[in-house]
């Protein structure tokens, strides 16, 4: 049988505020389709994040540090829509994450209009990984507000910098 071509490139949207271990699993799990992925952290003025753009770029780049595929990721930031985006880099794939049913609607809404907008662009959704499956960066910060122990949730320098910011 004639080997089926892989996709080359797929763009990774989010807020990653901060990005989670859930994250990286979808990462490593997208790199066995996709032979190079964006990690596009999104610029959205209506939001105010707990960590600057900057800090969430940096966080993102500290927690690939040491990963042994990092030549085939790239990290950068975007503004305004994300079609506009993914056709800059042309790219034809938007990957996102699904943990459980209440994602569905949100992502089908977001997948739907992003079809809308670029017809020529796919969403690709991929299960994360179990262990993950209750984890969010909202879930996170909730809970390191509150003093919890994030630990094996989330990378280390972001465990490190949610203590920092949290707990001056
Ligand atoms: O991690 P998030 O917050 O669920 O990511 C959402 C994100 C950034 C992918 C989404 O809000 C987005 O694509 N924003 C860019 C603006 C845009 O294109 N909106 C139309 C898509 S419905």
């Amino acid at each position: 049988m004639t080997e089926i071509n892989k996709c080359n490139l797929a763009i990774y949207p989010g807020s990653f505020d901060p990005i989670t271990n859930g994250h990286l699993d979808l990462i490593n799990r997208g790199l066995k389709l996709f032979d190079h992925i964006v990690i596009a952290v999104a610029v959205n003025p209506a939001k105010t994040p707990l960590f600057s753009l900057e800090e969430r770029l940096d966080l993102i780049k500290e927690s690939l540090k040491d990963y042994p595929l990092r030549d085939r990721l790239d990290v950068d930031a975007f503004e305004g829509l994300l079609v506009d985006y993914v056709r800059k880099t042309g790219a034809k794939a938007i990957l996102r994450g699904l943990r459980a049913v209440s994602d569905f609607e949100y992502e089908f809404q977001m997948a739907l209009m992003n079809r809308r907008l670029n017809s020529d662009v796919e969403t690709f959704f991929l299960m994360t990984g179990m262990r993950w499956i209750y984890i969010s960066s909202r879930i996170i910060k909730e809970v390191a507000y509150a003093g919890g122990c994030v630990k094996g949730l989330v990378p280390e320098p972001v465990e490190k910098k949610l203590i920092e910011k949290l707990r001056p």
